[in-house]
């Protein structure tokens, strides 16, 4: 029997599919191609932290922990942060282990947002924000950055996208797509219409580890920011640990209450076996992450030269591992420009309106892959933009 109705909540009906899969799609079956547009990272977990979880398993530890994540992982976490960004959490009221960076988003939202609450997003951004906030029943408030800025938003844009059901911003930075990171001077600007306008910072911190020429600030280490930012991070892009889905966040008591009760409904807890490795990972990992930053760093500088070189203008990101190169002058779309080059030179590059409608004339090239790749791949973008 045929349905009449679908089944299907409205706003999941209406929700547009990741605009990165859509293209992934169409390298299916294809050989001898170049993927710059994976976001993540080439290597492989370090082995002492794959070895972590492995001992786990040896070792019996199968089972569930407490929902917010295993004690001693916390801890880490809280010294980890304290070290890096001097901002203290506690462990057992301040910090929750989660399955991704994803999910500590997702929560968040769905623990700050009654329905019809506005979210500033900063376009482009990474693809997940906007629907995230439209799942957790709030109203996303795009504002556009642009290149003349260096993809960087200022408190004047802001102001104007600001109403009264302005619950949060959301900030990533260094950015993905456009590696843009905000000066620590930059970032009090921002923080100053959070405090005035009494709202909560959701920053989306992922990419600290990745930061080429300058040194990080968190949202939550500037003055009187704490107590209304939601710092999101994990151990994905630093720690080339995509696969093992684990992140954390950590807020003030009242909101990681708040978002324990859904974390404990929706997901119970991280995996177990994840957890240990991220552990060793905190403990031990930050030589090979040094190393891995050293390699983004040789990397970012030749592919921003290279696409500077053939005529697609690309301002120099601080951090991450992205370049968003302007493709304007080539006349073609960001749609246009990425299948015509992945037809004819099999190279891989996300349209940059996969991160929202800003995003148009321009496509994203990762560089989280090797060197030998990347020159391949730089001499073959130059070959298609030449006989253009
Ligand atoms: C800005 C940003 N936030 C969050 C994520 C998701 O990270 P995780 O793998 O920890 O869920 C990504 C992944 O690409 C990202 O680019």
């Amino acid at each position: 029997m045929e349905l009449k109705t679908s089944y299907l909540a409205k706003h999941v009906r209406t929700l547009q599919p990741s605009g990165i899969r859509k293209f992934f799609d169409a390298t299916a079956g294809m050989t001898g191609v170049i993927s710059l547009g994976v976001g993540e990272p080439d290597f492989v977990t370090p082995w002492n932290v794959r070895e972590a979880a492995i001992v786990s398993l040896e070792d019996g530890y199968t089972s569930y922990t407490a929902n917010a994540g295993l004690p001693a992982l916390r801890e880490e976490i809280a010294k980890y942060i304290e070290n890096y960004f001097c901002v203290s959490y506690q462990p057992e009221s301040e910090i929750i282990v989660t399955v991704g960076a994803s999910e500590a988003i997702d929560i968040a939202l769905r623990a700050i947002l009654d329905p019809g609450d506005e979210v500033l997003v900063i376009e482009p951004c990474f693809v997940s924000y906007a629907p995230l906030v439209t799942l957790a029943g709030g109203v996303p408030v795009i504002v556009q950055t642009n290149r003349e800025n260096n993809f960087k938003v200022t408190a004047e844009e802001l102001g104007e996208a600001l109403t009264e059901r302005t619950k949060a911003i959301m900030i990533c930075s260094p950015n993905n797509p456009t590696g843009s990171m905000l000066s620590k001077d930059e970032m009090e600007k921002v923080a100053a219409v959070a405090k005035d306008n009494d709202l909560l910072i959701l920053s989306d911190e992922i990419y600290a580890e990745l930061v080429y020429d300058e040194l990080y600030t968190s949202f939550a280490a500037l003055d009187d920011m704490r107590e209304r930012t939601i710092l999101v991070s994990g151990f994905s892009k630093d720690l080339a640990m995509t696969g093992w889905r684990l992140g954390f966040v950590c807020a003030p008591e009242e909101i990681i209450g708040g978002m324990l009760k859904i974390h404990q409904y929706a997901i119970m807890c991280a995996a177990t076996m994840a957890q240990y490795a991220a552990l060793e990972g905190l403990k031990t990992g930050r030589k090979d992450v040094k190393e891995m930053r050293k390699s983004y760093r040789q990397r970012r500088n030749f592919i921003v030269q290279s696409l500077n070189d053939m005529g697609l203008a690309c301002h120099n990101p601080e951090g991450a591992f992205y370049t968003f190169p302007c493709i304007e002058s080539t006349g073609l779309s960001s749609e246009e420009f990425a299948t015509r080059l992945l037809q004819t030179e099999k190279v891989v590059v996300v349209p940059g309106n996969a991160f929202g409608a800003g995003g148009e004339g321009f496509v994203r090239c990762s560089y989280a892959t090797s060197m030998a790749q990347l020159q391949e791949a730089m001499t073959r973008m130059k070959r298609f933009v030449d006989n253009l």
